[in-house]
């Protein structure tokens, strides 16, 4: 846990879930940035927050909190920056009522008087977030965006600029950047372009040629993964009442090729993002067959799920952001399969070869065997004994 400091108090803040050998804090430099600015600066006077203050895309929640005062409402497609800033408000002593949390997929407010933008990651994310939030804004919107310089492309503020009006951007401070949008009214509203659908490559397995749903901003929305596509060359071949889960399943493409295979099967299909959960209701939905038996939770890794209930878990693992905080979610998702598995049950896992998911398998289930592998990809299974 660290200690955010603005010039009216300061806030214990820590990431979800907290871990004491993470040594990332819970906001950065553009959350700071934002922060001053609202307070008002030499040059500029204080925002008024008094009006329905909307945060889009807070990471770990320290904005919300910092904002708590004025009861804002908080947009997030991630199940993990809600539970940080729930945390994050009981640390700090703040009722949790005092922010709303919405998803990226629940419908945005009626009208937004400050609008509050952490540019996310995904560009498709803030094209999709900005299309929704368009028809809340007004003329006297105040809309600030506020990102580290090198999330903040042309492309980001040309998206502001096509969707909610004019915009310019701040000096950099401490390699920070903000972006102050003019909401043009006259603006012609277009409709959100997402979601996208593909249709999966021949020689995938039960899944080839099949037509999948992705949401903004989820992994690998315009395209098969390769990691995923070698998986699915190699997933087990069972049969009978199997409960199978599709651990970070994204588009669900990986579930739904397990219920295609064994139509026996019931599938549960796991992520902490809104819109990938979403996507794959919508991909099983479209190509499982009325009986196929499935169940769509978002939530942190299996833990949400009974000790000892599953048969098999399918998982990819997450491997993008700071190696650190992914090496960390690998080893929960492991630790939880293990958990929810029941005795003899399987994980089968595709990754990367070096990033070495064999040693912290052995190290969770104190076996770990290679099913597959080529010079870029393994698949590798682990017994609950
Ligand atoms: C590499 S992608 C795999 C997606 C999909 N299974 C595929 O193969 O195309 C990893 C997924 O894990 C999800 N994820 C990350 N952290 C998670 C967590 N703590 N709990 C559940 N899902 C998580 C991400 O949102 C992402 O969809």
């Amino acid at each position: 846990m660290n200690r955010l400091t603005t010039s009216g108090a300061g806030y214990d803040l820590a990431r979800f879930p907290e871990d004491p050998r993470d040594p990332f804090r819970a906001w950065d430099a553009a959350d700071e940035y934002l922060l001053r600015r609202l307070e008002g600066t030499d040059e500029s006077a204080p925002v008024d927050l008094s009006g329905a203050v909307v945060v889009v895309g807070d990471r770990w929640g320290a904005l919300s909190t910092v904002l708590a005062g004025h009861r804002p409402v908080q947009i997030t497609d991630s199940y993990l920056a809600q539970r940080a800033t729930l945390a994050n408000l009981d640390r700090n002593g703040v009722d949790a009522d005092a922010v709303r949390l919405l998803s990226a997929r629940d419908t945005p407010p009626d009208r937004i008087d400050v609008l509050l933008v952490r540019v996310p990651k995904s560009l498709a994310l803030l094209e999709d977030q900005l299309h929704r939030l368009a028809p809340a804004v007004h003329a006297g919107t105040v809309v600030i965006g506020t990102g580290m310089v090198k999330e903040i492309h042309t492309s980001t503020l040309k998206l502001f600029e096509r969707i909610i009006g004019p915009t310019r951007t701040s000096l950099a401070v401490k390699k920070a950047r903000l972006i102050f949008c003019t909401p043009d009214p006259a603006l012609a509203r277009t409709p959100s372009p997402w979601p996208h659908r593909y249709d999966l490559p021949e020689g995938v397995g039960p899944v080839s040629g099949r037509t999948v749903t992705n949401h903004a901003g989820i992994f690998c929305a315009e395209r098969l993964d390769i990691g995923t596509r070698f998986f699915l060359g190699h997933l087990p071949a069972r049969s009978g009442p199997d409960r199978v889960v599709d651990l970070g399943c994204g588009n669900g493409v990986v579930g739904l090729s397990a219920a295609l295979a064994n139509p026996e099967a019931t599938v549960t299909f796991i992520d902490e993002s809104y819109q990938a959960v979403a996507s794959a209701e919508e991909t099983f939905r479209a190509n499982a067959g009325p009986d196929a038996k499935a169940d769509f939770v978002v939530g942190d890794g299996l833990a949400q799920l009974p000790p000892a209930s599953v048969d098999l878990v399918l998982n990819n693992p997450p491997f993008h952001s700071h190696q650190a905080t992914t090496d960390a979610t690998a080893r929960n998702m492991f630790h939880g399969a293990r958990a929810a598995l029941r005795q003899g049950g399987e994980l089968w896992v595709v990754g990367n070869r070096h990033l070495g998911y064999h040693t912290q398998l052995r190290r969770t289930f104190g076996n770990c065997t290679t099913v597959a592998g080529d010079p870029k990809f393994v698949v590798l299974r682990a017994v609950k004994r």
